[in-house]
């Protein structure tokens, strides 16, 4: 891979594309396409190859998705299945059309079975019944794992899919209901804080464990992915579509990540916690010894990760 090639990052906006882009920017890549949703919504297959039928692309990540938390996805089923669907297909086959040399498709520890043997390898995908609040969204992302497998074995298109950990990170949506946990909690808190009250009321019981990645770490396991050597590649998984956990060994329970929170935002009131909420999977620590091995390892410790997210949000 050259600085000169074209890569395409696709979702590039949000919180993991823009990480893709500000790493790519720094290690000298000087092309680099994005497409704003505005311009082109990229469920829309026609119009996207249309966009591209002049334009070259060498590598490309996917990082555009429908994503978000608990609530976002329990509530919102059947945008999770058929957004992440429409768009996976259709950057998948303008991946085939284009003759890409290599795409990083993004799948998600979600498409792991809800009980299953910790830490999670990759040889668990199927394995189970799926957790329920967001299931859509895990089919949706296995049927992109399955579309990649076919491409890979019908046409050698050379696609590489990494399973991320819960992702976390300054470019995040800090939504209270629509967000993941990390960027929620700390809107929740903020909000508390701010109205001088005494408490915060969080979901669920506080007991789940979560692995959190910082964006920039999932971006460094990205160019990775791109930069791997096909030899390399050949050798760990023959003819088979490479699939990577990518997570960090690092796991706390959500109580645990609130009273940091509240820590670092100097909040003194009191965490309750709605028990009657759904907790979602109670653990989904990842096995990423595959990518270790390979040679890619994590570089940001959790609790400064954390801490840089938040110094960020008070700038
Ligand atoms: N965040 C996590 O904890 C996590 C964990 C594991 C895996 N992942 C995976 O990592 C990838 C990136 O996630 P993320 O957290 O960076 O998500 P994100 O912050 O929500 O970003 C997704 C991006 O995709 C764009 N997008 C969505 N629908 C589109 C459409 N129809 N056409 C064009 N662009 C569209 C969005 O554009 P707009 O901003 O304009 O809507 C946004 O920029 C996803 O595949 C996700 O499944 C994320």
């Amino acid at each position: 891979m050259k600085t000169s090639d074209r890569v395409f990052v696709a979702g590039h906006n949000g919180l993991v594309g823009s990480a893709v882009i500000d790493l790519l920017k720094k290690k000298g890549f000087k092309n680099l396409i994005t497409v704003e949703k505005k311009k082109i919504d990229l469920r829309n297959y026609n119009k996207l190859e249309y966009y591209f039928r002049k334009k070259k692309i060498d590598y490309m990540v996917m990082s555009a998705a429908r994503a978000g938390g608990i609530i976002a996805n329990s509530r919102n089923q059947k945008d999770f299945f058929l957004e992440n669907i429409e768009i996976q297909n259709s950057l998948l086959k303008l991946a085939l059309k284009k003759k890409i040399k290599r795409t990083i498709f993004l799948g998600t520890s979600c498409i792991y079975p809800k009980f299953t043997k910790i830490p999670i390898k990759e040889s668990s995908l199927l394995s189970g019944k799926l957790e329920k609040t967001n299931q859509c969204y895990a089919i949706a992302k296995i049927a992109g794992i399955k579309l990649c497998e076919a491409l890979k074995e019908d046409y050698k298109l050379d696609i590489i899919c990494l399973m991320p950990t819960n992702v976390y990170g300054n470019n995040d949506n800090f939504n209270k209901v629509n967000g993941h946990v990390i960027p929620a909690i700390i809107t929740k808190v903020e909000e508390a804080k701010r109205e001088k009250k005494k408490k915060v009321n969080l979901l669920g019981t506080g007991k789940p464990l979560r692995e959190f990645i910082h964006a920039e770490d999932l971006a460094s396991a990205i160019l990775f992915s791109l930069k791997i050597k096909k030899k390399i590649i050949q050798k760990q998984f023959g003819y088979k579509l490479p699939i990577l956990n990518v997570g960090t060994n690092q796991e706390f329970t959500i109580k645990k990540l609130a009273e940091l929170i509240s820590k670092y935002l100097s909040f003194n009131g009191k965490i309750l916690f709605d028990k009657k909420s759904p907790d979602g999977t109670f653990r989904k620590k990842l096995d990423s010894s595959l990518i270790n091995k390979l040679g890619w390892l994590p570089n940001i410790h959790f609790k400064y990760g954390l801490k840089k997210v938040i110094e960020n949000r008070k700038n």
